[in-house]
């Protein structure tokens, strides 16, 4: 039995930080949109056991520690199903510790596959709520397309689907450790937050330059360092008339949205001679 899909990337077209809850974990209002940008995902389930990893890539881990796995073992636990050999073969495009949910994106696709291989029929509710115990930002790439996310992410809505648009990403070489990040934010001390409203307004008008001029990220204003290259990256994107530019998640990608494919690749190209991690890609609906 052997399936392949693909698993998208998300952006944050905002990113608020709401409170801290008594477990440590940290009360968000996100608006998520998943972009075109994708790992495969190859999963063969022969008569045996263990789970076994092939990323290719050597800073992956190739245990039980790669979400990829976490999915499948949460799968079978959550199934009973038994005595299965399951290989998962990961084609990585997506860039990773870059805020584009790779990781997580990777999971829920496998929870989808072996939903499918093993016709379990879990259905998108289950499936998020399975993704939930092993990451946050897995239960919205189940389904995908535009939502708010609240809790922890997975409580999701969803939202009107963003207008098209041409998304040019820029990974800068250093990355933010996210837990590292989080520490940094004090709720109480922020003092510009995106407005999440206006946006999700903007959304229903199918107003993409209404969306794109109000997007906000808060950990862009606690970012131990690497701060000015992200302003520079905007600056950029800006300058080639990106309708809106910010970091995604906890960075430290960013990317604009553009109307117009010949300043994309204007912005692409311009980026590209600086930074070696860029794509030219396309928001998409749900998954
Ligand atoms: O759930 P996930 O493994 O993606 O989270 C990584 C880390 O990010 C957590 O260990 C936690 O430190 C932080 N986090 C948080 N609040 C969230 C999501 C993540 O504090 N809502």
């Amino acid at each position: 039995m052997k399936e392949t899909s693909l698993a998208y990337a998300k952006i944050n077209i905002s990113l608020d930080v709401v409170s801290k809850m008594l477990d440590g974990y940290h009360n968000l209002r996100t608006i998520m949109q998943t972009i075109s940008l994708s790992d495969e995902v190859t999963i063969e389930c022969t008569p045996g056991k263990g789970i076994y990893i092939d990323s290719g890539k050597s800073y992956l881990p190739s245990d039980e520690n790669n979400i990829a796995a976490k999915a499948a073992r949460a799968f079978y636990g959550l199934t009973g199903i038994d005595g299965y050999s399951t290989h998962i073969k990961i084609k990585k495009n997506i860039p990773v510790c870059a805020g584009l949910g790779g990781g997580s994106t990777d999971g829920a696709c496998v929870l989808k596959i072996l939903d499918k291989i093993f016709e379990t029929k879990l259905g998108r509710k289950k499936l998020e709520v399975l993704g939930n115990t092993f990451g946050s930002d897995v239960p919205f790439s189940i389904d995908g397309g535009t939502k708010l996310a609240e809790g922890r992410g997975e409580i999701l809505f969803d939202l009107e689907p963003i207008p098209h648009a041409y998304v040019v990403l820029c990974k800068p070489s250093f990355s933010c450790s996210t837990p590292e990040l989080f520490g940094y934010i004090k709720c109480e001390k922020i003092r510009a937050r995106p407005d999440t409203d206006g946006i999700i307004k903007a959304l229903e008008d199918r107003d993409l330059g209404g969306v794109a001029r109000r997007m906000y990220n808060v950990f862009e204003d606690v970012l131990p360092n690497g701060k000015q290259t992200i302003d520079e990256i905007k600056s950029t994107l800006i300058d080639n008339y990106a309708l809106g530019a910010v970091m995604t998640g906890s960075g430290s990608t960013v990317f604009g949205l553009f109307d117009n494919i010949t300043k994309a690749q204007d912005a692409h190209k311009e980026l590209s001679e600086n930074y070696r991690d860029c794509f030219l890609v396309e928001t998409i609906p749900n998954t």
